[in-house]
């Protein structure tokens, strides 16, 4: 099954994404984490989105589409596919229906993370990550059961912040997701491939929520 989660920044669809990648065997790809990685190895690209990234705006659609391309190309799907903080605009659409169709894959569903704005802030400062295997937190919600010690890998002293995880970033970030990404969720709904979750629940509600979508579409 492909699926695609979509919300604003701090919905938790790289924290669901994380739970049906072990529950499912799927594959996850967040073309957030993909450009944060060229970032960090210091590539061409990662350098010229870096600015873009940090102030909270969107990178090109050419850039992230040709990231999707390269790992629906690579990739073993067997498990399926998770798009994580992609299509973000209708070009990205188009282009996933294409993409996918030359793999000889279809997209199954999309599943909306509805959030309530005002959360959104707290989700989004209180985020840290594990330096050295990706596994997320938050200081209030998923707290590691060691202070400074990741509970996925043991590594001590690694967590860190993301550099747009902060207020005035955040704005930029909703601004973009309800002038760009927004009207995909009518896109979706007129395709028939539209279902809702609610993203205000717990982690473990929403992720069953999510298993039962899933379920239902199957
Ligand atoms: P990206 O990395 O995709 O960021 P985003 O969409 O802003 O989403 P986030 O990762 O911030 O939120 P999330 O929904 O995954 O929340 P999470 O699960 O971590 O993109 C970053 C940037 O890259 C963009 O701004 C843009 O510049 C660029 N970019 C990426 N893709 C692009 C594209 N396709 N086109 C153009 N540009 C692109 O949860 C957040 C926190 O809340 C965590 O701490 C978690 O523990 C907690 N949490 C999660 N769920 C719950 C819950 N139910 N209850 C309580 N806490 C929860």
């Amino acid at each position: 099954m492909n699926i695609i989660l979509i919300g604003p920044p701090g919905a938790g669809k790289g924290t669901q994404a994380a739970t049906l990648v072990k529950k499912y065997n799927m594959v996850q790809l967040s073309t957030g984490d993909m450009l944060r990685a060229a970032r960090t190895s210091g590539t061409d690209m990662g350098n010229t989105v870096s600015g873009v990234m940090d102030r909270g705006e969107l990178v090109t659609d050419e850039i992230v589409i040709g990231l999707i391309e390269e790992q629906l190309k690579a990739g073993d799907g067997s498990g399926g596919f998770i798009f994580d903080g992609f299509p973000r605009t209708l070009a990205q659409a188009d282009a996933l229906n294409e993409l996918l169709s030359k793999v000889d894959q279809k997209l199954d569903t999309v599943i909306q993370m509805t959030v309530d704005d005002k959360v959104l802030v707290n989700r989004i400062t209180g985020r840290f990550t594990c330096g050295s295997c990706g596994e997320g937190y938050h200081e209030e919600f998923k707290k590691p059961a060691t202070h400074d010690k990741c509970d996925k890998c043991g590594a001590v002293g690694a967590f860190k912040k993301r550099a747009d995880d902060n207020e005035d970033s955040l704005k930029t970030r909703l601004m973009a997701y309800y002038k760009e990404t927004s009207p995909l969720i009518g896109y979706y709904y007129a395709k028939g491939q539209l279902q809702q979750v609610n993203g205000l629940n717990s982690i473990h509600s929403v992720g069953l929520d999510i298993s039962k979508v899933m379920a239902g579409v199957s």
